[in-house]
């Protein structure tokens, strides 16, 4: 049986609590994926802050769809296809820089505005009398219609028709906002290039662990629990708690710790940990971050701001947030079993730099490709994926606390414990993939 040529069995792949093994192994379901799932959603592009200046650009990939992320002479940002009218030739090949007022393709110098349009091509007669002005190549570099700029994250829908981006995202922007808020001057900065590493697993297996509140006390056992007991020798010990404790030993919490943390879930796949308090709850005041805080929010808000201590949402299909510690992950689908992972971390604009080294040490700590604490999980994803290649089980299980009918309201709360964000997830995987039923209802069913 093949999944391409009848696509709409790819829908049966998921039950209300199992998702089957092809959907992690299988080729077919990963280019059915590509094709639907990250072209119906809103998926995350960069930040405003990458391209600060008039010509600055970032280039990624969506849905297979190269793409160019550039700020225009009149300061707005256009998202651009990443290929030449001409020949399709990639235009741009580094990931970042700035190109002044115009793309030239490296092949025949076409030459084109930073908004995509068409203004140079050598020895232009050639043309003349060939009725080239009717060609689709006059156009010039496609623009990506469906662009939403939130508090400078910015997001693609590359289908045509779709939910619009308030639709998709509903309440869960909040997590975005609590980070944003984080900064007296309520702006981020990216920080750096991302830290990049690749995992041997599908995308979803890591989208998946993010809301798994019920393996760091086991996976994370022998580094985060060194760690704690490097740190309990040390006892008595003078002076504050060293940043790298505070990072890495929330990380041996036990059940009852994340199970009482509460999980959170919306609408079309996101949600987050942490609804109660996190792992980034008990983290050291920076020295007059606070009284920066109060003077641009007021006390109330200021505080309101800093209490909300979120610890990972998901935006679906493919991005997570940390507020308390401004970092955002981008799991990017290369293969079935091949996942690239963008760790970027941000400054609060306006905050002590403190706040940014604690960002920086984290993300060096827990996500690099050098990482203590984040090679136990790749080491599971791993496990995983040689495991579903093999015979046996076929189905992939998340029931843990399905006690009743889930996602008939906008937002639902749970104890930690569940396993309800996944299988909200999944929920989403479905109502998205959409690969046969087409017209106005495509998106209703949840
Ligand atoms: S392919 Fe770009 S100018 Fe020919
Ligand atoms: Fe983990």
């Amino acid at each position: 049986m093949s999944y391409r040529t009848s696509p709409e069995t790819v829908l049966d792949l998921v039950t209300e609590n199992e998702a089957h093994k092809d959907l992690y192994i299988n080729d077919e379901v990963f280019d059915l994926e590509i094709q639907h799932l990250f072209r119906n959603t809103w998926v995350y592009v960069g930040h405003a802050s990458q391209v600060p200046n008039k010509g600055d650009y970032y280039t990624t990939t969506i849905a297979n769809q190269p793409l160019i992320m550039v700020r225009h002479s009149d300061d707005s940002i256009k998202i651009l296809e990443n290929r030449c009218a001409h020949r399709g030739v990639e235009l741009v090949a580094q990931t970042h820089g700035n190109t002044g007022r115009t793309f030239s393709c490296p092949y025949h110098a076409w030459t084109y505005k930073t908004d995509g349009s068409l203004i140079g091509i050598p020895v232009k007669e050639g043309y003349n009398n060939t009725g080239f002005e009717k060609s689709s190549a006059t156009k010039g570099l496609q623009t990506i219609k469906n662009v939403c700029i939130y508090r400078d994250f910015v997001f693609v829908r590359l289908a045509d028709e779709g939910l619009s981006f308030d639709e998709f995202f509903g309440e869960s922007l909040t997590s975005i906002d609590n980070m944003v808020d984080r900064s007296p001057e309520g702006r981020l900065e990216v920080v750096g290039n991302p830290l990049r590493y690749m995992n041997n697993c599908n995308w979803k297996m890591l989208v998946e662990n993010q809301t798994d509140s019920f393996h760091p006390m086991i996976v994370h056992y022998s580094s985060a629990g060194t760690v704690k007991k490097i740190w309990e020798e040390m006892q008595p010990y003078e002076g504050p708690k060293p940043m790298v404790v505070e990072c890495i030993v929330p990380f041996t919490m036990d059940y009852d710790f994340y199970k009482k943390m509460g999980i959170r879930v919306w609408q079309n796949g996101h949600g987050h940990t942490g609804v109660n308090f996190s792992i980034h709850s008990d983290y050291a005041d920076a020295s007059g971050y606070f009284e920066k805080m109060v003077k641009s929010y007021g006390k109330t808000r200021a505080k309101e701001i800093l209490d909300e201590n979120r610890h990972n949402t998901i935006y679906f299909p493919n991005i997570m947030v940390k507020g308390p510690i401004q970092t955002l992950r981008v799991f990017k689908p290369i293969a079935a079993n091949r996942t690239l992972v963008e760790s970027w971390i941000f400054r609060l604009v306006g905050a002590p730099d403190m706040l940014l080294e604690r960002t920086a040490m984290y993300n060096r700590l827990i996500n690099s490709p050098t990482s203590i604490v984040g090679h136990d999980d790749t080491e599971v994803y791993e496990r995983a994926q040689e495991g579903l290649e093999c015979n046996g089980n076929s189905w992939m299980n998340f029931q843990r606390d399905h006690f009743s009918p889930e996602g008939k309201s906008s937002e639902e709360i749970f104890d930690g414990s569940t396993e309800a964000q996944m299988r909200n997830q999944f929920r989403a995987w479905k109502k998205f993939m959409g690969t046969t039923k087409s017209g106005p209802n495509r998106y209703d069913a949840n």
